[in-house]
């Protein structure tokens, strides 16, 4: 009995690391959607076309299927970051470099972008 407490102990424990740990390297999907769509936040939708949002501009290419388009979850944060460093031309804002949204934003918005 004592010994079947201590591995639904363990269990619970390893469960709530892994939840921490999760939520520190990533960000949240939710979280994220709803920073994207804030229009005095990422105000994506100025731009792009994005899952349900409404009112979305075309001065950006929809934002679908970005796992075909970027290889890696890093190298979607660093097109967030600064997309400048990968067209010097862009139109998109600088939002990392910038200071528009912080990195903890960021990485809640690639966490949703990322999912789509
Ligand atoms: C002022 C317009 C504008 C805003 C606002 C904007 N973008 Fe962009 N974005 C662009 C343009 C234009 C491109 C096309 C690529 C380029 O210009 O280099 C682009 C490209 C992208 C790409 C690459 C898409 C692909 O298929 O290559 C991603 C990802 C992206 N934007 C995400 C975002 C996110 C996330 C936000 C909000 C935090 C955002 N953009 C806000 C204009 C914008």
């Amino acid at each position: 009995m004592i010994s079947s407490y201590k591995t639904m102990q363990l269990t619970l424990l390893s469960c709530l690391l892994l939840l921490a740990c999760n939520s520190a390297h990533s960000g949240s999907i939710s979280k994220g959607k709803s920073l994207a769509f804030d229009r005095s936040k990422g105000n994506c939708l100025a731009c792009h076309t994005i899952d349900d949002g409404e009112m979305a501009g075309n001065i950006g290419p929809p934002l679908v299927n970005l796992k075909m388009r970027f290889s890696t979850r890093d190298a979607l944060f660093k097109q967030v970051w600064d997309a400048t460093t990968i067209n010097s031309k862009t139109s998109m804002p600088p939002f990392g470099r910038n200071k528009i949204l912080s990195e903890e934003e960021i990485e809640h918005i690639v966490e949703y972008i990322w999912s789509l």
